[in-house]
């Protein structure tokens, strides 16, 4: 075996993608992701048969990584997996199989936060993606989380900011519901925003102090907007969804620059890096790449399929810790809610 190339498995399972994915010195070899459909008909992730379907995929999706990157499983140096926060029952899927694999391999196991993994997804070693320096600032949007994150080192991070209700991800698919799109909707509303206008239909923006976020009250006045609308046309939601989900995408975005620009003023750091499967809104994409020129920003944003929950995100952190011999013992327990 080559001891300078370090071969990394990552297994993400904390909500309803399985994946594994493949790393060889922070390079990714392979990357697969098992999206679980069951849950599209109740509108929303249902925890037990997220773990029954976990427990169905993993097998295959390990195999598959291994396979794509052709290589052997007794070439690996290192198991990196998620921790959490996350569903449990999702999480100790992905961390049972980790810790017996491990075992059974007699290799290193590395536990990850998967939302410091969000983070250092900027650190994945792609062609034309440049990696930010540190400090940086990174905004963490999600459908679990909302944070402004200040990245001191790969493993100092300091929370600055954070919603105090629903997370970002939340506000689009629960809106994407009350529009009667199915979940998860928030790729829906970007679709749909594309040809509409964003100033059609003014929506309300949070006072929240500092740099934290509030969705909830966003979410409440679609609903009474609808409701209304409704009322009066029948048709309403049809004749107007591209305006309505321009309008709203357009709200959000202001509510997340609104903060990204006062925290990069607070800070004085201009770095600034997105990750989280709302990274992935073309709207959100704009208006930071805009601020490149408008407030002399360099801004990092992920390469599509670093954005969602992917395991190649757990497996570059598993390379940093493995580089720092940060390794963890079998006694390791899934954790749902852990801080940085
Ligand atoms: O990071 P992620 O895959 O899972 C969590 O850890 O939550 O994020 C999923 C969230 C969902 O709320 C989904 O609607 C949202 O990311 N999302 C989007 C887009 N693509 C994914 N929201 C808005 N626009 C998109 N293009
Ligand atoms: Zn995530």
């Amino acid at each position: 075996m080559n001891p300078q190339k370090i071969y990394i498995l990552g297994i993400e399972s904390s909500c309803d993608d399985t994946s594994a994915a493949i790393l060889c010195n922070g390079k990714v070899l392979s990357n697969v992701v098992a999206s679980q459909k069951i849950h599209e008909q109740y509108g929303g992730v249902v925890p037990e048969l997220a773990s029954r379907a976990h427990q169905q995929n993993i097998v295959p999706v390990i195999d598959q990584a291994i396979k794509r990157a052709n290589i052997n499983k007794e070439d690996l140096n290192g198991i990196a997996f998620t921790r959490g926060p996350g569903l449990m029952g999702s999480l100790l899927v992905g961390t049972s199989f980790a810790k017996s694999l491990a075992l059974a391999l007699d290799i290193p196991l590395i536990d990850v936060n998967h939302m410091q993994a969000h983070i250092l997804a900027h650190f994945i070693d792609e062609e034309d993606f440049e990696k930010p320096e540190f400090p940086f600032l990174a905004m963490t949007i999600s459908g679990g989380h909302t944070q402004i994150v200040k990245v001191n080192q790969y493993f100092d991070m300091e929370v600055i900011g954070q919603t105090i209700d629903d997370a970002v991800g939340e506000a689009f698919d629960k809106s994407a519901k009350i529009l009667g799109l199915p979940y998860p909707g928030g790729p829906l509303i970007d679709k749909h925003a594309q040809n509409g206008n964003p100033k059609a239909f003014p929506f309300p923006k949070p006072k929240v102090g500092d740099l934290d976020f509030s969705f909830s009250g966003l979410k409440t006045a679609v609903l009474y907007f609808i409701q209304k609308k409704v009322k009066e046309n029948s048709n309403f939601i049809e004749e107007n969804l591209e305006d309505i989900c321009a309008s709203l995408q357009y709200t959000i975005i202001n509510i997340l620059m609104d903060k990204l620009k006062k925290a990069s003023k607070q800070t004085g750091i201009k770095s600034i890096a997105i990750g989280g499967g709302v990274s992935a809104n073309s709207g959100i994409r704009k208006a930071l790449k805009d601020g490149e020129h408008k407030y002399g920003w360099k801004t990092f944003i992920p390469k599509f399929e670093y954005t969602t929950d992917n395991a190649a995100m757990i497996g570059i952190v598993g390379y940093l810790k493995y580089l720092e011999k940060d390794f963890t013992d079998m006694s390791v327990v899934a954790k749902a809610r852990i801080k940085f």
